[in-house]
């Protein structure tokens, strides 16, 4: 996971890339920045561009140089119009690159930064945009494979024009590298399967991650969890050989006005239990901790950049969903710690059942002035948004301006949903305080609504990712599998939320 991003304004004639990444827009005109190594190699760059380069985006054209020094190649990357490109384009357009040079072996490349910058952007988020697609983009998940793939980017450089402060851009760049290592993070769980990333393995992580970023962590055995009365969380990893663990990471700084408290789904695998899913994509469900990992890798971007003046808290219960014979049955009653009973209707619907228990444990022990859960909670959320936008629910809203202003700088996409209390009716019990679904219709909706019932007062935020955490499909900074969404998003929600 070794990555490092270098600034650079020294002449580019007298550099040695391997590969120097360079936009060309619609217009195919050539970025005056390599005029000087256009001359130098005879014209090849504008030879190459009024002939064969295709400016669209997603397209790569590299010319190698002519030269037995310097730059090795020039890698063109396509970039369409310059008006409509913005900085999701910019983090597009560097994983193409970085992938294509990848693909040929190059673990170093350098991309001339001025010329992609967009209209009305600046460098610096256009530099974090770079190192972000160049990083994401060349991620790859071959821990399993005996042949091994190309390897990913090591180094990106930015070269950046004369007498532009570097040491102002250094801050951006050490940033980029932190919120791309943590989504690293969230993705290689995600994508780990069931047999190796079980609770107990994503327990030491988490103590592992505490150590490096200076975190306080506490795991909560069973036992634990027995004496504080956790039966929602305890019913589902009834059926399971694999122990709960119930994750509990800690930021908190001398002095805080503010806390915040993250509680993510960690499902080691969901198999639907005794309402056990069909075998038709199952096998996805190695993916359902992408609420829990994405919090671990948000709380690991928290005690790398210390934000002061606040204490954020990640809580994650983690467990594994399973049909074995000690299995909780639909119509079985739980009881949460603060002594709420839930019907089981569909043992299937388990995650705001771990989730309910680790929203009364946050608002117990911490009394947050922002309770935020995040959980790969329904299809029907896939089927109202699909698999590029989160949704999310809240009443306040400090929470969904800040939240939105995240999503649109991260390119992480959320959509604002209704809390409609009159679905409340579909929860009711006829044995319980509420039921653990409510049908089919508004299915996002009513796991939302039954999840309210255990924050009280508490200012709240519930994060639908099942969409967007194992999308259907990959884009150019985010291969096939885990996309680690949510480290970016919940860290620049926090930065909004805490200058209201
Ligand atoms: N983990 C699933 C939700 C999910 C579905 C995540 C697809 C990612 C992709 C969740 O535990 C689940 O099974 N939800 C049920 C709820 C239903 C039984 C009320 C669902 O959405 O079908
Ligand atoms: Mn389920
Ligand atoms: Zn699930």
């Amino acid at each position: 996971m070794n990555f490092t991003g270098k600034l650079h304004t020294k002449q580019l004639s007298t550099m040695a890339y391997p590969a120097l990444v360079v936009p060309v827009f619609d217009d195919g005109a050539l970025p005056k920045e390599i005029t000087e190594i256009d001359k130098a190699w005879k014209g090849a760059l504008s030879r190459a561009l009024n002939e064969d380069v295709l400016t669209k985006s997603g397209e790569i054209f590299i010319v190698p140089s002519p030269l037995t020094k310097g730059i090795r190649r020039v890698a063109f990357v396509g970039m369409g119009s310059k008006d409509e490109t913005t900085i999701e384009s910019v983090r597009r357009a560097a994983g193409t690159a970085g992938n294509a040079l990848r693909k040929r072996d190059l673990r170093s490349i350098c991309y001339l930064a001025e010329p992609f910058v967009p209209d009305g952007e600046d460098l610096a988020s256009t530099c974090m945009a770079l190192i972000e697609g160049a990083r994401l983009g060349t991620y790859i998940f071959d821990r399993f494979k005996s042949e091994k793939d190309k390897q990913p980017l090591e180094v990106a450089e930015l070269h950046l024009p004369k007498g532009v402060n570097t040491k102002e851009l250094v801050g951006y760049v050490d940033r980029a590298i932190t919120l791309t290592t943590s989504t690293i993070l969230t993705r290689d769980w995600a994508n780990t399967p069931g047999n190796e990333a079980t609770p107990t393995h994503l327990a030491r992580l988490a103590l592992n991650v505490a150590k490096e970023a200076d975190l306080t962590c506490k795991v909560l055995d069973r036992k634990e969890c027995e004496k504080l009365g956790m039966g929602a969380f305890l019913g589902v990893a009834k059926g399971s050989q694999q122990a709960p663990k119930f994750i509990v990471l800690d930021y908190k700084p001398r002095r805080y006005k503010k806390t915040i408290c993250f509680v993510g789904k960690a499902i080691t695998f969901d198999s639907g239990g005794i309402s056990i899913k069909p075998a038709l994509d199952m096998h996805e469900m190695k993916g359902d901790m992408g609420g829990g990992i994405a919090v671990i890798g948000t709380m690991r971007a928290v005690g790398v950049m210390k934000p002061s003046g606040v204490r954020i808290v990640g809580i994650v219960p983690a467990c594994e969903n399973m049909p074995g014979g000690s299995a909780q049955k639909p119509g079985d009653i739980v009881k949460t710690q603060s002594g709420k009973s839930i019907e089981i209707i569909n043992t299937d619907a388990e995650g705001r059942l771990i989730l309910a228990d680790g929203l009364e444990y946050a608002v117990r022990e911490f009394d947050p002035d922002a309770l935020i859960d995040v959980a790969t909670l329904t299809g029907a959320i896939v089927i109202a948004l699909g698999y590029e936008v989160a949704g999310f629910w809240t009443e306040d809203e400090s929470l969904a301006e800040a939240l939105k202003t995240s999503a649109d700088s991260t390119g992480e996409r959320v959509w604002q949903m209704p809390l409609v209390q009159d679905y409340k009716e579909k929860l009711k019990s006829e044995f319980a305080d509420q039921k653990n679904t409510g049908g089919k219709w508004g299915g996002a909706i009513t796991a939302a609504l039954f999840l309210q019932k255990y924050v009280g007062e508490t200012p709240w935020m519930h994060i639908d990712i099942a969409g967007p955490a194992i999308p259907d499909k990959p884009n150019p900074y985010r291969p096939k599998g885990a996309s680690g969404f949510g480290p970016r998003l919940l860290y620049n929600f926090i930065e909004n939320w805490l200058e209201k």
